[in-house]
């Protein structure tokens, strides 16, 4: 008899909402866990459809093709259509090549229990409100949370990007503040010359080399280079003019 391998995945309540998918055993990143099965539909049948269940109008298990069709994960869907959505995903959907099917793929290692989410990134066709974010609010709680499940608009993602850089200049700036509250004071009287002089220099220059490289900013080393090429270059012109 073939051993049976288990599912990568089973359906049980969430806490973040109703049903979700979770892994029941550890699933490598790049595993093709499920693919998001349901009925075709055009968007007009999409939208005709809207809202599915009057009680609860903004529930979703359409998921949108590039092929312009549309799943409907309520119609002859399978288990892919309890997962969650998550603003920051392990998940996320793979197309086939002509983009008429998608599968739920692992985006890095995931251990067995952990919740499976991907970002939904919905797509709207209205103007993005603050209402329609609020209909369609996100409680995955992530540090990086939308507070939506809509797609980002590419000014969000912008000033998204905006906001990461300033955050890592000023984590960097912190780190360089803390290491001149820690490096000892330029004024300090100089100790008295030793025999050992040449090896103080010597461990000295070994600290500076052990700076994190990310700090030998290449700019500024391209720029010490030209400055330097001129120089060559200078003294060349001089040799041969003398
Ligand atoms: C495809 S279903 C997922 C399964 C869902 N938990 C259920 O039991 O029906 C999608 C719906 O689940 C809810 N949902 C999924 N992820 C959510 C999240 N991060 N925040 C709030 N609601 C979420 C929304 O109502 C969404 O329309
Ligand atoms: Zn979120």
């Amino acid at each position: 008899m073939v051993a049976q391998r288990q599912p990568w995945h089973i359906v049980k309540p969430s806490q973040l909402h109703g049903n979700g998918v979770f892994a029941n055993r550890d699933i490598p990143a790049g595993t093709r866990i499920l693919q998001y099965a349901g009925k075709r539909l055009t968007p007009e049948q999409a939208d005709a459809m809207f809202p599915v269940n009057p009680d609860d109008p903004f529930h979703t298990f359409f998921f949108a093709l590039s092929n312009g069709k549309i799943v409907d994960g309520g119609q002859g869907g399978n288990d892919s259509r309890w997962i969650n959505h998550s603003c920051a995903p392990n998940c996320e959907g793979h197309e086939n090549s002509d983009g008429s099917r998608v599968f739920i793929v692992a985006m890095r290692d995931i251990a067995a229990g952990e919740e499976l989410l991907y970002d939904y990134s919905l797509v709207i066709d209205d103007e993005i409100t603050d209402e329609l974010k609020q209909n369609y609010r996100c409680l995955c709680g992530a540090a990086q949370c939308r507070g939506t499940m809509i797609a980002p608009l590419p000014e969000d993602e912008r000033r998204q990007a905006a906001a990461d850089e300033l955050r890592e200049a000023a984590a960097e700036l912190e780190a360089e503040m803390e290491q001149a509250r820690n490096a000892p004071l330029k004024d300090a009287p100089a100790p008295e010359a030793t025999a050992h002089d040449g090896e103080d220099k010597d461990a000295k220059k070994g600290k500076k080399d052990k700076k994190p490289k990310k700090k030998k900013g290449k700019k500024k080393d391209g720029k010490k280079d030209k400055k330097a090429e001129k120089k060559d270059k200078k003294d060349k012109k001089d040799n041969k003019k003398k």
